[in-house]
């Protein structure tokens, strides 16, 4: 889809051609002395039409614009928040018509901020999108082209490239998160992130079965046991910035199908276990719009990729193994398979000395029961990164939500086998998942984002929804700024000692084994 942005008013708007005009009309719509202004004013007059957002009103082949569909578009109090939520419904309502060119005028608004812009360009994009990759191409999306109109083009350009890179990152994910497992195995998600990688200056590693066994990630070679595809864990690198800055590592869930192993799912719905990999698919997101928008920071991805499946092969519930830090974990249920693949990356992280590991997974049914499909769940110590995350969130309009991670809640995990177990009893299930994590962290400023209930969509509108790649985009971007300004304000770097101390320690922390075992990984030579 093509972006651009133009400098228009309502007289200039109205002789754009296109196959679709919406005009965004706030609550404080002051009418000019062109024709489409006084076509805004009788339909306000009327009961036809109201600035309530998301109202609609159609006309067809109007005289009032060139364009072959006119469609006045409620837009509230004209914020970033209302006119996504208008342009959307304003694009759902066209789809039958299959429009090729839109324009969007915002310029009639009182304000126009540079969120709306991006707020529109990316609801214009979500609105319209099909997955087509294992469909008729036919019904694929009929839209190329949307206008823009602004009352000062000039003020937003940077809010249209970062509209434009987060677009990108945003449809790579749903592409991926989308595609059955069939479609999207291991190896088909490390060649994406290879493809992605070779015209940019990223750098993409593969690890297949024998290195992940040299390297003795017996947690996540547990969960791949039961499957024939072979496991790959991926690393991208992007570095925007020199090498003695410290990366960011985002490390995304790849289970590109879970069973549940041998603990196995029950039937209904297990077909959606196929997004149980959207984790990956937002870092390969993240990374497709660092390409774009190139900022002078640090960036690496590490995705444990892997089927969860029953087999003759495959773990069993009181299996203990053996994970990359050294400690050991009694595998209870095969089904929490997420953390298992996850703590190995974790530990992997730690070569990278990085300032920040953040981890994204659709680790939990219990995230979906606590916050539904609205808002993310975080978890951190560091109360900056937390506040970090979450201004990132509301600012892309892509919110998380902080949940506790008491060391009471780890109690459960206790194991007389091993040095933890897998899971915790039924309460609080999102929050066990996380002490489970918090304990393969110690070397770093972590969060955990658990996207079971954000990253798609069940029922009718059935599909990856592309989260959180805006938030994960806008807290990288905000990062590069604090990076760049000579003097970071305290609030934005997130300082180990004083995260940690605030919430009473790393408690129910690594065993001294592990800790052991992270110094040894840690003291390794980075990977180039
Ligand atoms: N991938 C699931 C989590 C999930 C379930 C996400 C439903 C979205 C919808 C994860 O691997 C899982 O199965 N978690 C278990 C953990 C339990 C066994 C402790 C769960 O949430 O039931
Ligand atoms: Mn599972
Ligand atoms: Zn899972």
């Amino acid at each position: 889809m093509n972006f651009e942005l133009k400098t228009l008013d309502l007289t200039l708007v109205a002789r754009e051609k296109a196959d679709a005009l919406l005009v965004l009309v706030d609550e404080h719509f002051k009418p000019s002395t062109d024709a489409l202004s006084a076509l805004i004013a009788q339909a306000l007059r009327s009961d036809d039409f109201s600035a309530k957002t998301g109202r609609l009103l159609h006309s067809y082949r109007p005289a009032e614009a060139a364009a072959k569909r006119l469609v006045l578009v409620g837009a509230g109090d004209g914020s970033a928040k209302q006119v996504r939520a208008a342009v959307t419904a304003a694009v759902q309502a066209l789809k039958a018509n299959r429009c090729q060119r839109v324009a969007v005028h915002l310029g009639a608004l009182t304000h126009t901020s540079d969120a709306a812009v991006t707020g529109a360009m990316l609801a214009v994009a979500d609105a319209s999108y099909v997955f087509t990759t294992t469909k008729p191409k036919a019904e694929a999306r009929s839209l190329t082209h949307i206008t823009l109109g602004v009352a000062n083009a000039a003020t937003h350009q940077s809010a249209l490239l970062h509209g434009k890179g987060l677009f990108a990152g945003i449809e790579l994910a749903k592409e991926w998160a989308n595609r059955p497992a069939n479609h999207a195995t291991p190896s088909h998600l490390a060649a994406a992130a290879q493809a992605l990688g070779k015209p940019t200056k990223f750098k993409t590693e593969v690890l297949g079965p024998k290195e992940v066994a040299r390297l003795g990630m017996g947690a996540f070679m547990a969960v791949a046991k039961g499957s024939e595809e072979p496991l790959r864990f991926i690393v991208m690198r992007y570095d925007g910035a020199a090498k003695t800055v410290a990366p960011t590592v985002l490390v995304g869930k790849g289970i590109t199908f879970d069973t549940g192993g041998i603990s196995i799912k029950p039937a209904g719905e297990m077909d959606e276990m196929k997004f149980d990999m959207s984790g990956a698919a937002s870092v390969l997101g993240v990374f497709r719009a660092l390409a774009e928008l190139r900022p002078a920071i640090n960036v690496v991805g590490l995705i444990p990729a892997c089927e969860n499946m029953p087999d003759g092969r495959a773990v069993k519930p009181g299996d203990v193994v053996t994970s990359m830090s050294g400690q050991t974990i009694e595998i209870l249920n095969t089904d929490a398979e997420g953390r298992l693949v996850l703590c190995d990356a974790l530990t992997y992280a730690e070569r990278f000395k990085p300032r920040a590991v953040i981890d994204i997974a659709t680790l939990t049914g219990a995230c979906v029961v606590a916050l539904g499909a609205v808002r993310t769940g975080l978890f951190s110590v560091s109360d900056a990164l937390a506040q970090a995350l979450q201004d990132a969130g509301e600012a892309a309009h892509d919110p998380c939500w902080r949940l506790p991670l008491d060391d009471e809640y780890a109690e459960g995990l206790k194991s007389n086998f091993a040095d933890v177990a897998n899971i915790a009893g039924r309460m609080a299930g999102a929050v066990t998942a996380a002490k489970f994590l918090q304990r393969f962290t110690a070397q770093f400023d972590w969060a955990h984002l658990d996207i079971a209930g954000t990253s798609w969509k069940s029922g009718a509108a059935k599909g990856a929804t592309g989260r959180p790649v805006a938030l994960l985009v806008h807290y990288l971007l905000a990062q590069a700024q604090t990076a760049s300004t000579p003097k970071a304000s305290a609030g934005e770097t997130p300082s180990k000692a004083g995260g940690r101390a605030k919430s009473g320690g790393q408690g129910g922390a690594a065993p001294t084994r592990a800790a052991g075992a992270s110094r040894r990984a840690a003291s390794k030579p980075a990977p180039r």
